[in-house]
């Protein structure tokens, strides 16, 4: 393929008989003419992708037992997270949820509409649950983000009141709002508004207010990520939750963001849209949290 020659300068160089010779008519054109190229599609989208972790639609990541890994430990951990949800709940013996880890890649799949929907409904009043998410990147205006309707969660009541019928509220904590049905906060002047942050920053609302995760746009260049963190009072917790988390937790199981109430945990298996099972599936956290007292009474392993 390659021979030795002599300058006239008496330099040894080496040419190569590794030749393209135009035109072929198709992208080896480009890559003779233009040094690169690009071939559209070498590998089936799906078989590429597949390769990324399994994650949810809601693009969070709960198998795996990422759940328990020791990083997400140490973030629902953080002295200053668990402060704001000691001042929210008049005392630091606090339960946190299993909750999931976000990693919103871009371009993946087309932005989701807006799905505004509450973590509340109609059967339960006052504020039963706080949600927290623990942000580790930027989130500016063309970035994915939590997106929320400010002053829905004090109209809420009042909406299910007037606007639904008694006989069909069901013991559910989450419903979704049409167009139609927002444009009865809209009359009231609330507008959506999207959560912008910085890495470290902590976003809390109330779960009778409306939201849902903001896409990215096309112009976002950001990764989001982030965790969702929720605590309540450890005294809210009723035996049969805590008997439950204690023994979610032991299996290194995810559950939803509730920390006191409805625990339901989530399959620890991470499945493919087809039902098979990943064989990267695992049931041990890679780096596993230092189970100090602390963290076993947040989990709620351990008795205050
Ligand atoms: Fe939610």
């Amino acid at each position: 393929m390659s021979t030795q020659t002599t300058t006239e300068a008496s330099l040894t160089t080496k040419q190569s008989s590794f030749k393209l010779t135009i035109p072929y008519g198709d992208w080896r054109d480009i890559l003779e003419t233009q040094g690169y190229v690009v071939i559209k599609v070498a590998v089936d989208p799906q078989t590429a992708l597949g390769n990324l972790p399994i994650r949810t639609k809601l693009n969070t990541h709960e198998n795996y037992v990422v759940v328990h890994e020791r990083f997400m430990w140490e973030a629902r951990m953080e002295p200053r997270v668990m402060e704001a949800f000691a001042k929210i709940c008049g005392t630091d013996e606090l339960l946190v949820s299993f909750d999931s880890l976000n990693v919103m890649l871009l371009n993946l799949k087309p932005a989701r509409k807006p799905w505004p929907y509450t973590d509340q409904t109609s059967r339960k009043r006052a504020m039963h649950c706080v949600q927290g998410i623990i942000n580790l990147s930027h989130a500016g205006p063309e970035d994915g983000s939590l997106e929320v309707i400010p002053g829905s969660h004090a109209l809420i009541e009042e909406f299910f009141d007037t606007q639904t019928k008694p006989n069909t509220w069901e013991w559910k904590d989450n419903r979704y709002f049409s167009e139609k049905k927002i444009e009865r906060f809209e009359i009231r002047g609330l507008r959506p508004l999207k959560a912008l942050e910085e890495p470290g920053d902590f976003i809390l609302w109330d779960s009778r207010t409306i939201h849902w995760g903001g896409e990215p746009t096309k112009n976002s260049n950001t990764i989001r990520t982030v965790i969702c963190a929720t605590y309540a009072p450890g005294k809210m917790a009723s035996k049969d939750v805590l008997a439950e988390k204690k023994r979610v937790f032991h299996a290194n199981g995810a559950t939803t963001h509730w920390p006191h109430d409805n625990i339901v945990p989530r399959d620890m298996q991470a499945r493919f849209p087809d039902g098979t099972i990943d064989s990267r599936n695992c049931l041990e956290p890679l780096e596993k949290a230092e189970q100090t007292d602390r963290l076993l009474q947040l989990a709620g392993v351990k008795a205050y």
